[in-house]
């Protein structure tokens, strides 16, 4: 099979072409991604020069560049986004820009050449579950996004969605919950947790530390996209969860202290994000219909975690410093209009 991956020098796309490469060697694979601040250019040094691997420096927005990429491969598989909630509201339109219309760019080539297109989603599409409910989000929750990153992603899913029910166009979409594993970018909240706690500095907690996600540990992930494209009906949605529902983040950044040996004096609790959502995923379907569930506890996988970014302080150290200075600015930010 030939595959395109957009946005494969970032956390997802990096851990999914290195999965598919030792479940599927003798596939081809070419890497489209423009090398934003979130990309690390180091993370598939190892494969650059193989014959079935080829890296395309570039915007998914470029339809001169996309078409005939398109044209060379039997599946395309988009993970390229703008993925950061508080950068999204900083910076709105970046995000209608890349998620909305790059995904449209892509979509019409796929159509162009009939390619089957899977396209990875994410469930803060749905909103929020309120607290002290023990609801979760399912394939058939509807949207009801709330901030700029998650409407973008929306609309993206809705423009997915609409290239099959009017063009025919062979989709597949996933909404999966927050992911973690090695290859994250320090701005997101295990990793920024764990790299502080490596520098011996506080971790910021939003608020109370109340609001709930599940977790999913990225080779789960990579392994249910897997699943999906092989065996996954076309036209299909399929939500993506890990398996323990809804840890409050607050008990999440307790176990992580405790697995690193610090106290809870790290804990440095600062202003709430406008419109934090909770999440939880059922998973019931793509179990049910095409076999896949999770592998990892939350334990296992942030024990794993830890220690990959403990052995690759190299990896992160730059992009720490510049995640630290967008916080610092966000933070005036607010100070500014409170
Ligand atoms: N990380 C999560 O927890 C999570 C959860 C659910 C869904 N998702 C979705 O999974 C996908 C991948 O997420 P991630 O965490 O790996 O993101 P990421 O931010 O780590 O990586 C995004 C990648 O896309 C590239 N990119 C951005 N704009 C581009 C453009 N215009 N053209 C080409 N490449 C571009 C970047 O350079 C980067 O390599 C996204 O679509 C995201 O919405 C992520």
């Amino acid at each position: 099979m030939k595959l395109l991956i957009t946005g494969g020098l970032g956390f997802i796309g990096t851990n999914f072409i290195r999965h598919w490469f030792s479940v599927h060697p003798s596939d081809s694979i070419i890497n489209l991604d423009k090398i934003t601040y979130a990309a690390n250019p180091k993370n598939l040094i190892e494969f650059e020069g193989k014959n079935n691997y080829r890296f395309v420096k570039g915007d998914i927005l470029d339809t001169d560049l996309v078409d005939p990429l398109v044209s060379q491969v039997d599946v395309i598989v988009h993970f390229a986004a703008e993925s950061h909630v508080d950068r999204s509201i900083d910076d709105p339109l970046l995000f209608v820009r890349t998620n909305v219309l790059g995904t449209y760019t892509l979509l019409n080539a796929a159509h162009k050449y009939q390619k089957r297109f899977h396209h990875v989603s994410t469930d803060e599409v749905f909103g929020s579950i309120p607290f002290d409910s023990d609801e979760q989000f399912n394939e058939l929750t509807p949207y009801d996004p709330s901030s700029p990153y998650s409407a973008s992603k929306a609309a993206s899913d809705h423009f997915v969605r609409s290239f099959h029910k009017t063009f025919g166009l062979p989709i597949t979409i996933s909404n999966c919950s927050n992911n973690y594993g090695p290859y994250q970018h320090p701005e997101k909240m295990i990793p920024r947790t764990i790299t502080n706690l490596l520098a011996g500095e506080k971790i910021k907690v939003y608020g109370q530390g109340d609001n709930f996600r599940d977790w999913l540990h990225v080779k789960d992930h990579c392994r249910a996209i897997e699943t999906i494209i092989l065996h996954g009906k076309i036209g299909e949605t399929y939500c993506i969860g890990g398996l323990k529902k809804g840890t409050a983040n607050i008990d999440l950044v307790k176990n992580i202290l405790s697995l690193m040996g610090k106290d809870e004096s790290f804990i440095e609790y600062v202003p709430d994000r406008p419109a934090h959502d909770n999440y939880a995923v059922n998973w019931n379907k793509i179990h049910q219909e095409l076999g896949w569930e999770p592998q990892y506890t939350l334990d296992t996988g942030l024990r794993q975690t830890i220690d990959w970014y403990q052995k690759h302080q190299d990896w992160y150290q730059d992009s720490k410093k510049e995640a630290e200075i967008f916080y610092q600015k966000l933070a005036d930010y607010k100070n500014i209009h409170k």
